[in-house]
């Protein structure tokens, strides 16, 4: 079953079988590349299992869209109990207000009268909850809540060792939030934090993980003693995802890769590469000296971000060639190099899966995205946020 319309990057033999019904029979080899799979079976797997975790430890589930940008799936994730969607910007979140969604977690700086404008257009649609770590920011949303008579839910930003946003815990952070109590129709709900620096992979990441649960713990000692509320702990990531009981106060997760997961994560042993439910579909376009392959993606279809385990960069994992390198890529051609590969030589015209290094990037490439099961397409559907960048 197709749906959404995704006819449109489908041949016109295809097309040709499609019944009074409306239905497409349509399968992998239907699908012209460079183009965006999604695993289904694995998805469903991924999102049921945070979601399970979830619910067990009493954690509020609060998935961040920014991986597969696209309202059927924030669906499915709030279909298995999450409490609501994370996004990071207002365009985000303005996609994401079209879709079934509870309330809305901006978990990203929002800045300047267009955004904060834009942003309580939303919120008068649907509840939305801002994370700020400044209080020129609160100011200017205090300003445009006041406007527009609704009522905004503050998260303020703590750096628990991301050292990105967020204030240290201590004297600016209780000063910041004890402000923000007292500036209605912002209404302070709690603290926000990302462990994006935690890999628990790493010789450091235990002793990484305790800091930042005594961190955590100061924190809300020092609310706690200010009468500063303390009802919502939002943290969470991928890599920590399984690991978040382990971080005592912590109410909400925020994990985003997940959904899909990717070769980072499975060097972080966050997953394995049965949870890897994104793949590119790519076709060989030239095979021009022994060993040496050429695919119809390169930067623009994967994004350059490199993986480098054993010092060596490479772009992603070739499914249908194990020992295949790919080591090189220009903007529209990826080159792969096969002679650490022991089986039969690639051929023009082959299809070839590649599993993306980082799949949020990836996805922000692709107009849409291609739901599999086993060789059938089952359906498909617009990467809505793709490319929603303000
Ligand atoms: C603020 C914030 N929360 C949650 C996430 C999700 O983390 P992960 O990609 O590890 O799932 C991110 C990722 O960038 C983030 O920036």
């Amino acid at each position: 079953m197709v749906d959404c319309g995704c006819e449109s990057s489908l041949p016109r033999s295809t097309l040709a079988r499609q019944g009074t019904s409306g239905t497409l029979k349509t399968t992998i080899p239907d699908i012209d590349t460079p183009a965006l799979l999604i695993d289904l079976d694995r998805m469903e797997a991924n999102l049921d299992r945070a979601a399970s975790y979830a619910e067990a430890h009493g954690l509020s589930l609060r998935p961040h869209t920014k991986t597969h940008k696209s309202t059927l799936i924030g669906g499915m994730q709030l279909e298995r109990g999450a409490t609501g969607l994370t996004v990071a910007k207002v365009g985000e979140a303005e996609v994401m207000a079209g879709g079934p969604v509870p309330d809305l977690l901006v978990a990203y700086p929002v800045w300047g009268e267009g955004k904060w404008a834009r942003l309580l257009d939303v919120a008068q649609t649907v509840p939305v909850t801002v994370a700020l770590d400044n209080l020129e920011a609160a100011t200017g949303l205090q300003r445009h809540a006041r406007r527009v008579g609704v009522a905004l839910r503050i998260l303020v930003e703590a750096d628990l060792g991301m050292r990105r946003c967020g204030l240290p815990p201590g004297e600016s952070l209780i000063a910041l939030a004890t402000a923000i109590a007292r500036m209605p129709p912002l209404r302070l709900e709690g603290v926000m934090f990302y462990p994006g620096h935690i890999n628990l992979a790493a010789p450091d990441g235990e002793v990484a993980l305790a800091k930042l649960a005594t961190d955590l713990d100061s924190v809300l000692a020092g609310f706690k003693k200010n009468g500063l509320p303390t009802g919502v702990v939002s943290g969470g990531s991928t890599p920590t995802l399984y690991h978040s009981h382990r971080i005592p106060g912590l109410t909400e997760i925020r994990p985003g890769t997940y959904v899909f997961n990717d070769c980072t994560q499975v060097a972080m042993g966050a997953c394995g590469w049965d949870d890897c439910a994104a793949s590119i579909l790519t076709t060989v376009v030239s095979t021009p000296r022994p060993n040496a392959v050429v695919i119809d993606g390169g930067s623009k279809t994967f994004t350059s971000d490199p993986l480098r385990p054993r010092g060596e960069a490479t772009f992603g994992r070739v499914l249908e060639l194990p020992g295949a390198r790919f080591h090189k890529m220009n903007e529209e051609h990826g080159m792969i190099d096969l002679s650490k590969h022991d089986g039969p030589p690639a051929r023009i015209g082959q299809r070839l899966r590649i599993v993306p290094n980082h799949v949020c990037v990836t996805v922000n490439m692709h107009e849409r995205a291609h739901g599999i099961r086993g060789e059938s397409v089952e359906r498909s559907w617009p990467v809505e946020g793709r490319g929603k960048l303000q």
